[in-house]
Order: structure tokens, then C-alpha cells, then sequence
């Protein structure tokens, strides 16, 4: 696929004058966009500093709505080293946040630490954001013999509640906010698979759900939201499965899809097996809210589950980036 991926540091600011927002700073900035496919994928890496004394248990990160709306997922991990740290990096809640004092035109997140940041510490997150949609093709209307481009906006501002403060790196005052780029239009299997991607984005999005309305039940007990926050997602996940039937006969019908094409059913596969096991612990979990067994007694009984759930997801994401960086 392609090769556009550039690296952007980023030194201004957009302030968010709310005193509601605890006075964290933000010491590095980097953000890479990877405009290779029709799936834009912005990885920020966030130096996070607690000058002030209160610790925090919580980070924001904000995007403008009209980015919002085509967020197909989101996630948060504490930055690790590579190998071993790399994988066991844990994925941190991420919920939709609505602090007080939040300007309009602006959607908040909330990433949720492990353990909180104490006076003079920091942390580093990387905060990936995938977005669909996000490419408007340019020219709209081509021959079939001229190469689309497509086009991504973006701004070099940092769009943060916190203080950025930013040390620029000599000599890099010129910096490439948008560029239009190639999109070889006849690859008909390289768009089935990024759909097919953008799909198990989707999917993955649900799980989330699924394990919030579990946390949503260790806060509130109510079990019936909860069930119905399972039907949901388990209709839409089923809608999603059915999106990617066509997709699916289609590459495995396409000799040029033949390499990828393991890879592409390994995806799917292993977000199948996820699924189920998610499912599996919801109903286990539920239940014994309704049988009223003790938090420890129903951590036991899911804890296996939850293991391999782990895992599932670490091999769910390392596949999509080896997809992605085809
Ligand atoms: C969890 O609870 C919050 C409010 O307390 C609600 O906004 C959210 O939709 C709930 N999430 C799920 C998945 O049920």
C-alpha cells in the first residue's frame, strides 16, 4: 500500500480556559498521521506532567466534532519500551467525558490511569485514533486513467486542555500540515480490505462497550442496563458480521488478494473468538450479579477468560498494524 506516513512535532496550543481541568502539562508532543489509506490513523504520543499537588487519575484528550464524527476508534496505552514492555502495555479505559466547562464545537475523552499521577511525576501515552471517512477524494471526479487523490485536513495545533509545553527541534519551523497524495484507484482489493479493517475497528469499538457496561455494573448494580447494553452491542456486532460476508467472498474470490488473504481471515477470525469470549465473561459476570456472588468470587470465575481476552486483543491489534503497514 503506501508509504505517506509523516511525523509532525507540534508547538502550538489551543488553550481551554476551564478552571475545571486539572493544571496538567503537557511536556512532548508527537503526532504521526498515516494518510496510506482510506483509514486515517493518528497516533499521538503524550508526555503527561503533574506539576500541581492533587494527583490525577484522569487524562483528556479532545478532537473538534467534525473530526468526532467519523472517529471509528479510539484507544489509549501507557507508552512502553519495545518487546516484552510493548506487549504487556495494558489498554486504558477510555469513556466519552463531558467536563465542566467544555467548549462547543469540541468532543472530550477521558483516559482513565491505572494509578494516579502524583505531584511531579509523568507519564507517556499513546493515544491512537482511527478515523473513517475522513479522506475527501480530489479532485471528486476523475477519468479512469487519471490517479485520485485523496485529501486529508488537519492542523498543526495540538488540540489539548492542557498547557503544551513544547520544545521545538532546530530548523523545523516548516512544517506540512496536509498533502494531497495518490490513492491508486483500480485496487479494488486494497478498499475491500481497508473496509474490512475499518469493520473490525468498528467491532472493537463495541467491546469496549461491552466492557463498560461491565464497569457500569460494578458502580450502579443495575443489571438490566447492563443486559440491555449487551443486546446492543450484540446486534450491532451481528450487523457488522453481515457487512463483511460481501467483502469477504470478494477477496477470497480475487487472485489478487491471495497474499493477503490469510492474514485478512486471521483478522476476522480472531475477532470472532474475542467476541465470544467477551460475551462469554458478560453473561458470567451478569449472572452473578444476579446470583449475588461476591466481586472477588466473580473475578475468579472470569479470570481465565479474561487472560485470553487479553491476548486476543494484543493479537487483533498487532495483526491490523501488520495489515495496515502493507
Ligand atoms: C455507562 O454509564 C454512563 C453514565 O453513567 C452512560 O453514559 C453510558 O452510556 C453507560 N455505558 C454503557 C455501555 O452502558
Amino acid at each position: 500500500m503506501g508509504f505517506l506516513q509523516f511525523s509532525l512535532l507540534l508547538f502550538t496550543v489551543a488553550l481551554l480556559t476551564s478552571t475545571a481541568l486539572s493544571d496538567l502539562i503537557l511536556s512532548k508532543v508527537d503526532r504521526r498521521i498515516d494518510l496510506t489509506s482510506q483509514i486515517v490513523r493518528i497516533t499521538s504520543t503524550l508526555k503527561v506532567e503533574n506539576p500541581d499537588s492533587n494527583p490525577v487519575s484522569e487524562v483528556l484528550v479532545a478532537f473538534p466534532e467534525r473530526q468526532a464524527k467519523n472517529l471509528a476508534y479510539l484507544t489509549a496505552t501507557l507508552h512502553g519500551g519495545k518487546g516484552k514492555a510493548k506487549t504487556s502495555a495494558a489498554t486504558l479505559p477510555v469513556e466519552v467525558a463531558n467536563p465542566e466547562g467544555k467548549p462547543q464545537g469540541l468532543n472530550f475523552y477521558s483516559v482513565s490511569l491505572q494509578k494516579e499521577l502524583v505531584k511531579g511525576d509523568s507519564l507517556t501515552l499513546d493515544v491512537l485514533a482511527v478515523f473513517s471517512q475522513a479522506l475527501q477524494p480530489f479532485p471528486e471526479k476523475i477519468t479512469q486513467a487519471e490517479v485520485q487523490l485523496g485529501l486529508f485536513q488537519e492542523s498543526a495545533h495540538y488540540l489539548s486542555p492542557y498547557v503544551v509545553k513544547v520544545v521545538l527541534p532546530e530548523g523545523s519551523r516548516d512544517i506540512a500540515v496536509s498533502s494531497p497524495f495518490p490513492v491508486k484507484q483500480s485496487e479494488e482489493v486494497q478498499a475491500a480490505v481497508q473496509q474490512v479493517d475499518s469493520i473490525i475497528y468498528r467491532c472493537l469499538t463495541l467491546h469496549e462497550k461491552l466492557e463498560s457496561s461491565l464497569r457500569n455494573l460494578s458502580r450502579t448494580g443495575d443489571v438490566q442496563a447492563c443486559k440491555a447494553a449487551r443486546k446492543t452491542a450484540d446486534a450491532s456486532l451481528k450487523e457488522l458480521s453481515k457487512e463483511l460476508k460481501p467483502l469477504m467472498a470478494f477477496l477470497q474470490s480475487s487472485p489478487a488478494a491471495s497474499q493477503l488473504l490469510p492474514k485478512v481471515e486471521e483478522l476476522v477470525a480472531k475477532e470472532r473468538e474475542l467476541q465470544e469470549r467477551l460475551m462469554t465473561k458478560h453473561s458470567a459476570v451478569v449472572d452473578g450479579y444476579e446470583k449475588k456472588s461476591g466481586g472477588r468470587d466473580i473475578e475468579n470465575r472470569v479470570a481465565a477468560q479474561q487472560q485470553k481476552i487479553a491476548a486476543l486483543r494484543q493479537e487483533l491489534e498487532d495483526i491490523l498494524e501488520f495489515i495496515d503497514e502493507i
